[in-house]
């Protein structure tokens, strides 16, 4: 058997097309225009390239992008009264301070200065803790961080239910594994939390009608790791390196292995990673109606 590739361009570029369209509605029934603020501090050229690849998509569905740039020894005082600035301003309706941080810059003392309603990457505690509390049929009415909601949606998009299904969650990280397993529980998902000190972590995967996989590892897990028919969904992006020199982006999932047995399956590149960048501009969207007291 081939599993289904499920194709994360084409879904993000699906949802993209609906945020647009919500974006026009909100503009015509309130005249208001949803802006993101996206906080660069440094050079690191992958997040430039995020940041880039965000300012460009922000714009295409409609909405304000606000860029940022500050440099690599901005003070945390300074980063704060941005923010700060940032929280006051009307026009701002998500605010994203791109990771990593210089090594002056402590991550959760920046993060909780942002406004909960405008912390579009769901990373304030604030937001951390509606998702904890959200029971199955409890709306999202709040930011839920990108790469999670990414991975719902691309669930609920390939499976016709999720109720009752055994889920798998490798890694247990805030940004991804936490979020994930919390929202597959809320999909009534009966959901097993693994990690690098669980133990035969592969019987517990063959379990699952779902592993997400979210560890950094290259390709860690195996084909003999999944249940016949099961969905695959990789989080892991890896560079690595080739015989030849050159370098190569893999998840943490043994590809062609787990093609040959899984039902559906996340490509790397192609698979979350697009729709991470689609859910920031729907959370945005999201926060922008919430401000206008609707949906
Ligand atoms: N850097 C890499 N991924 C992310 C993300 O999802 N949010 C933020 N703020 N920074 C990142």
């Amino acid at each position: 058997m081939t599993a289904r590739l499920i194709d994360g361009k084409a879904h993000a570029e699906a949802l993209r097309a609906r945020i647009a369209t919500d974006v026009a509605a909100l503009k015509a029934s309130h005249g208001v225009v949803p802006g993101l603020a996206v906080v660069l501090v440094g050079e690191d050229p992958a997040s430039q390239v995020y940041v880039r690849t965000k300012g460009h998509q922000t714009l295409d569905v409609g909405m304000a992008s606000f860029e940022h740039k500050l440099a690599a020894d901005t003070s945390e005082a300074d980063l704060l009264a941005l923010i700060a600035r940032l929280n006051a301003d009307p026009a701002v309706h998500g605010i994203l301070v791109q990771l990593p941080l210089p090594g002056q810059l402590t991550p959760n003392t920046v993060i909780l200065a942002i406004d909960p309603d405008k912390d579009v990457d769901g990373l304030h505690p604030v937001n951390a803790g509606r998702l904890a509390q959200a029971a199955p049929g409890d709306p999202l009415d709040f930011p839920v961080s990108c790469t999670p909601l990414g991975c719902l949606m691309l669930l609920q998009d390939t499976l016709p239910s999720l109720r009752g299904l055994d889920a798998i969650v490798i890694g247990r990280s805030v940004l991804v594994g936490k979020p994930v397993a919390q929202l597959l529980l809320r999909e009534d998902c009966t959901v097993t939390m693994a990690h690098s000190r669980s133990r035969d972590l592969a019987a517990l995967c063959r379990r699952a009608d779902i592993v997400v996989a979210a560890v950094g590892r290259p390709g860690m897990v195996g084909g003999d790791w999944i249940k016949p028919g099961a969905t695959v969904i990789d989080v892991g992006i890896n560079r690595v390196a080739l015989p030849d020199g050159k370098t190569r982006l893999v998840g943490d999932v043994d590809f062609a292995a787990a093609l040959e047995v899984a039902g559906a399956i996340t490509p790397v590149p192609g698979g979350v990673g697009p729709m991470t960048v689609a859910c920031l501009l729907h959370n945005t969207v999201r926060a922008a109606w919430k401000r206008v007291g609707a949906k």
